[in-house]
């Protein structure tokens, strides 16, 4: 595909590396590429980052078809800048648009078009310590009209941030909320799939944890609220009486490339991760019993996130005396080694860019 390449003439101050945050400061330019039925996906372009002109009845403001991703640019020591499995956003990012009514992106065009707007932006990479460069592809239904229907007009974009940590906690351990009144997703629904409709209808719950103390939701399924989904930006697992578990792919929980690593790497040394149903009651008696040793988030932004403190009814319950615990640390140093280049890649994940 030709990708016409339109550079900033006002190029932005980068931030320094200490007032990051997640998702603040966006880079010079950003990608853009537009979808029509029959036409298939034209006009690659890098631009100058912008605000962008949408038509007030286009169907992401009306009837929210939209999906993202996120996956994150890393700088090696020697400078150079890697991916991390590009290919397994790209493959989720189809199957979000499949259950979104969205286009199909064919995968090595997909790929292209990353790999060519990761290439521009890549000094945005930062380089210190737990920084990198955030990667946001998203897509939206772009139809001038208000009927409900797939769309025939589509608009890929993406946009790129330097961030540091997600959680305000860096590698402290996290709060979390058990969410016993809304629910995230159910089976049939939009769960596992990335789309935005998913986060905006997770907010009032993340807001009433806020007020309390709590960084985040855990969610209980959708049905019966007897059983552990995910937080709100990152899967979860524990380790419990020695073994890790971590929830089943229901239908409903986004299916984590983090997650998805992790299960690969922790077989790679001989463990195994069970994916099962855990219930809420299973966790509570493990809590009280105390033979619940260790529980993580995981995810592209939250990385490998220790839990300290689950809250459940009003109950509160400290894990590993809100420490980090060994598994938690040993997963956090193979996996940030990996992608930023510290540890050899046994597993073939990363990805260059020139
Ligand atoms: N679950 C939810 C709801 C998320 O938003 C994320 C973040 O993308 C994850 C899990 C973790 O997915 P991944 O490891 O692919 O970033
Ligand atoms: C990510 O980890 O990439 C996410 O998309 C989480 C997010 C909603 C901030």
């Amino acid at each position: 595909m030709n990708i016409t390449i339109e550079k900033t003439t006002s190029p932005k101050v980068k931030p320094e590396s200490s007032v990051l945050g997640f998702g603040k400061y966006f880079t010079d330019h950003m990608f853009i590429m537009d979808y029509t039925e029959g036409e298939g996906w034209k006009n690659a372009r890098i631009v100058p980052f912008d605000y962008i002109p949408v038509h007030p009845a286009s169907t992401v403001l009306h009837y929210g078809s939209e999906i993202f991703e996120g996956m994150k640019a890393y700088r090696k020591a020697d400078g150079s800048v890697q991916l991390f499995r590009p290919i397994e956003n790209i493959r989720r990012m189809n199957r979000s648009a499949e259950r979104m009514c969205l286009p199909q992106i064919p995968e090595d065009l997909a790929l292209e078009v990353l790999t060519k707007f990761i290439e521009v932006e890549k000094d945005w990479t930062p380089s210190d310590e737990g920084t990198s460069l955030y990667i946001r592809p998203f897509m939206f239904g772009n139809d001038e009209s208000l009927g409900v229907h797939s769309v025939k007009n589509a608009t890929f974009m993406i946009i790129t941030s330097p961030v540091g940590s997600y959680y305000k906690e860096g590698l402290n351990p996290v709060k979390i909320l058990i969410e016993s009144k809304d629910v995230r997703a159910v089976r049939g629904g939009t769960g596992e799939a990335k789309c935005g409709g998913n986060y905006a209808a997770s907010n009032r719950a993340g807001d009433r944890a806020a007020k309390i103390g709590y960084s985040q939701v855990l969610w209980l399924d959708g049905v019966e609220r007897k059983y552990i989904e995910e937080v709100g930006a990152m899967n979860v697992m524990f380790k419990i009486g020695g073994e890790i578990v971590t929830p089943s792919l229901s239908g409903s929980i986004l299916p984590g490339i983090t997650r998805k690593s992790i299960i690969e790497l922790l077989k790679s040394e001989g463990l195994t991760v069970s994916e099962r149903l855990l219930s809420v009651d299973e966790l509570v008696e493990a809590l009280e019993k105390g033979t619940l040793e260790e529980a993580w988030g995981c995810g592209t932004a939250a990385v490998v996130s220790p839990i300290g403190e689950l809250c459940y009814n009003g109950k509160k319950y400290v894990i590993n005396d809100n420490k980090i615990g060994e598994t938690t640390q040993h997963l956090y140093d193979t996996l940030t080694g990996i992608q930023w280049g510290r540890k050899e890649d046994n597993m073939g994940w990363t990805y260059p860019i020139k």
